[in-house]
C-alpha cells in the first residue's frame, strides 16, 4: 500500500513539474476532508519560498510562514515590496473557520494635501513616482507583528531570522533584479543611499552579485526585539521621518506613531459552483472581481465560441473597471455603495447597453464624468505574492508592493529602507491617468490618513471539493488575471494551468483589449477588431502567479509558481 502511494505521488509530482522536499518522507496520503496531507508554500522568490517551508517544518502555522515569507521577500525582492511598503493578507482561520483580511496597505501622511502633486499650472509633477514625497507611511511591518502576535504560535525571533540572515550574508541577485535596476537606474542614482545599496558603483548589478543589506538586518533586528515600536517608534523612526524631510518629503513621526493595521472583512461571492473570497477596501480587487462574475453569470460563456467568449468577457471588464473608476477608494472616508455594486439588479444594469455583435465605446460613458483618455500603459513587472497552506487547514494569500519597480527610488539614510511610490495609486489630478494607466476620480482623491485604492486581490476559491489560494501583481491587471484564472478554475483547472494561462485585459481606460502574445489568435483578433475593439498586443508577459490548491476530496495538495517569474511553489509533507 505504502509502496502505491510512493509511486502515485512521485507520478503526480512529476506530471505537475513540482519539486519534492529532499527531506519528506512519503507517507499515506489522507484521504480526509478535514485534514490536509501536505503543506505549502508558492511564492515569487525560491529564498522566500524556503523560508516558508523552514518555518512550516518547525512547527510553525501558515501566519508564522507568512511572517517568514514577508520579511524574506522584503530581502531578496527589493524592487517589488519591502518594510517600506504595504500590502493585503488574506487569512483562513480553520479553527474558527474566518476568512479575514489584513489590511496594511500604506497611508497618506497627514501632511499630506490633494494637490500636492500638480504644479502651479495644474499640471502633474514626477513628485508622486520618484523620491520622498511619493511614499505612503508603511504597513508592512506592522502586519507582520500584528501577525505573529494575534495568530502565530513561533517568536519573532525565529520567523525574522531567516531574513536577518539574508540581509546580513546576502544573497546572489537574478537577471530579473537586474533588468529592473538598469529601468530605475536614474531613479535609483538620485537617493545616494538607495544607489549605495541596490546598484554595482553606479551600475545595475550583474546576475549573481551578492546583494547585502546590513542596515536593512537591523531594522529586522529592531523588529524582532521590539515588535511594532521597533519600526514606527524610537530611533528607527527618527532616521526614517529625518532621512525623508531632509531630501524633501513630509513624513513626520505621528505619522509612523499613528499607522494601524486593519482587520477587514472580505469581499465574498459566488459564480456557478465557486465562492469566491477576495480583498475588500482599500482594494478595488474583491468588488471588481465580483461585479464582473456578477456579470458573467448572465451571459453563459461556456456557450459561447472563443470570439463570443472573449468579447464577453472584455466587455465585463470594461464595466466593472468603469465602476472602480467612478465609485471606488477607501471606505473608511467616502461612502462606497458595496451593496448595491454587488447586487444582481445593478449587474443587469450594467449590461443594459451590452450587444453581443459591438464594442461599447468607453467614451460613452465619459459625458457622465470628466475622464480623458489620454492613458499611457507602462509596463509594470513587480510587486509581489505568495500563497501558503498548512496542514491544520489555515492558509494565506497575500500580495504586497512598494508598487514601482524599486518603489520611489529613495532610501532614508541609515535605515536601508527603500521607501514605496505608493501616492501614486491616488488620483493625483481627476481625469489624468497613473502609472497604471487608471484614471480615477474624486472618490481617490489624496486625503490626510487615507489608504490609496489598490488593485491587489489575494484571493480564495471553493468549488466544493477544492480551494484554491491565489494571487499575483500586475498593477491594474492583477484583477483581470485572477478573473480569468478563477474562470478555469471553475472548469476544473489545475495550479499550473492557472498560472500559465495566457492573458487579456480591458481597463474601460484606455479603450483597448490589452494581450500578451498568442493570448488572442489572429483570426479573433481580426474579428474583434472588426466588432469595434482596439487590440494592444503587450510585447512583454505580465503577471507573477502563484496558486495552491488543497483538493479536499482525492486529499492532494498541488502548487505552481507562473512560469514568467523565478518563483518557486513547493508542497511537502
Ligand atoms: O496597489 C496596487 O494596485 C499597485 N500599487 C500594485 C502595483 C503592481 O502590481 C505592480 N506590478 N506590476
Amino acid at each position: 500500500m505504502q509502496g502505491c502511494s510512493i509511486v502515485f505521488l512521485a507520478l503526480f509530482l512529476v506530471a505537475c513539474d513540482l519539486q519534492l522536499l529532499s527531506e519528506s518522507e512519503l507517507s499515506d496520503q489522507n484521504q480526509s476532508q478535514d485534514l490536509v496531507p501536505h503543506y505549502a508554500v508558492a511564492s515569487a522568490h525560491p529564498l522566500a519560498t524556503q523560508a516558508g517551508i523552514e518555518i512550516l517544518k518547525q512547527g510553525g502555522n501558515a501566519f508564522d510562514a507568512a511572517v517568514a515569507v514577508t520579511s524574506t521577500l522584503a530581502v531578496v525582492e527589493p524592487y517589488a515590496s519591502g518594510l517600506g511598503g504595504g500590502g493585503f493578507w488574506l487569512l483562513h482561520v480553520a479553527d474558527t473557520h474566518q476568512d479575514i483580511m489584513l489590511d496594511g496597505r500604506e497611508t497618506a501622511p497627514l501632511a499630506s494635501t490633494r494637490d500636492m502633486y500638480v504644479d502651479a499650472s495644474g499640471n502633474p509633477t514626477q513628485l508622486s513616482v520618484t523620491g520622498p514625497l511619493a511614499a505612503g507611511i508603511p504597513g508592512v511591518p506592522a502586519a507582520m507583528v500584528h501577525l505573529a502576535e494575534n495568530y502565530g504560535r513561533l517568536p519573532l525571533n525565529v520567523l525574522l531570522n531567516f531574513s536577518i540572515e539574508a540581509a546580513n550574508n546576502g544573497f546572489a541577485v537574478s537577471e530579473h533584479y537586474q533588468r529592473l535596476a538598469s529601468a530605475r537606474m536614474a531613479t535609483l542614482l538620485r537617493s545616494p543611499q538607495a544607489a549605495a545599496i541596490f546598484l554595482d558603483h553606479g551600475q545595475a548589478p550583474s546576475s549573481g552579485y551578492i546583494l547585502k543589506q546590513p542596515q536593512l538586518a537591523k531594522v529586522l533586528v529592531s523588529i524582532r526585539d521590539f515588535g511594532r515600536d521597533g519600526f514606527y517608534t524610537g530611533e528607527i523612526a527618527q532616521k526614517l521621518v529625518h532621512g525623508n524631510q531632509q531630501a524633501g518629503g513630509i513624513w513626520q513621526l505621528k505619522d509612523l506613531e499613528q499607522y494601524q493595521v486593519i482587520e477587514r472583512q472580505p469581499i465574498t461571492g459566488s459564480y456557478k459552483n465557486i465562492s469566491i473570497i477576495s480583498a475588500a477596501s482599500p482594494s478595488s480587487g474583491g468588488i471588481v472581481l465580483m461585479q464582473m462574475f456578477n456579470m458573467l453569470s448572465m451571459l453563459d460563456i461556456n456557450e459561447l465560441n472563443a470570439l463570443e467568449r472573449t468579447h464577453a468577457i472584455v466587455e465585463v471588464m470594461r464595466r466593472a473597471y468603469f465602476e472602480r473608476a467612478s465609485y471606488l477608494g477607501d471606505a473608511d472616508f467616502i461612502e462606497v455603495p458595496v451593496n448595491t455594486l454587488l447586487s444582481m439588479p445593478h449587474a443587469e444594469d450594467l449590461l443594459a447597453d451590452y450587444s453581443s455583435q459591438h464594442a461599447t465605446d468607453s467614451h460613452n460613458y465619459l459625458r457622465e464624468t470628466n475622464m480623458l483618455d489620454d492613458a499611457v500603459l507602462q509596463e509594470g513587472q513587480n510587486t509581489t505574492h505568495f500563497s501558503i497552506l498548512d496542514q491544520a487547514g489555515n492558509y494565506v494569500a497575500a500580495t504586497l508592493s512598494i508598487n514601482y519597480p524599486f518603489g520611489s527610488g529613495f532610501v532614508p539614510a541609515g535605515t536601508g529602507v527603500l521607501l514605496n511610490n505608493e501616492m501614486d495609486d491616488f488620483v493625483i489630478k481627476p481625469g489624468h491617468p497613473n502609472l497604471w494607466g487608471l484614471v480615477d476620480n474624486e472618490a481617490n482623491a489624496i486625503e490626510p490618513g487615507k489608504r490609496m485604492l489598490s488593485s491587489m486581490s489575494p484571493t480564495f476559491l471553493d468549488d466544493g471539493n477544492r480551494t484554491a489560494i491565489l494571487g499575483t501583481p500586475g498593477g491594474s491587471r492583477i484583477i483581470t488575471m485572477v478573473l480569468l484564472s478563477a474562470l478555469e478554475f471553475a472548469n476544473g483547472a489545475d495550479a499550473e494551468t492557472m498560472v500559465a494561462l495566457l492573458r487579456f485585459h480591458h481597463q474601460f481606460l484606455p479603450d483597448q483589449i490589452q494581450f500578451e502574445m498568442h493570448a488572442i489568435d489572429a483570426m479573433t483578433q481580426t474579428s474583434l477588431t472588426s466588432m469595434g475593439h482596439t487590440l494592444k498586443e503587450r510585447q512583454h508577459s505580465y503577471g507573477n502567479m502563484q496558486t495552491i490548491i488543497w483538493d479536499k476530496q482525492m486529499g492532494r495538495v498541488t502548487a505552481a509558481s507562473d512560469p514568467r517569474g523565478i518563483g518557486d511553489a513547493k508542497v511537502s509533507q
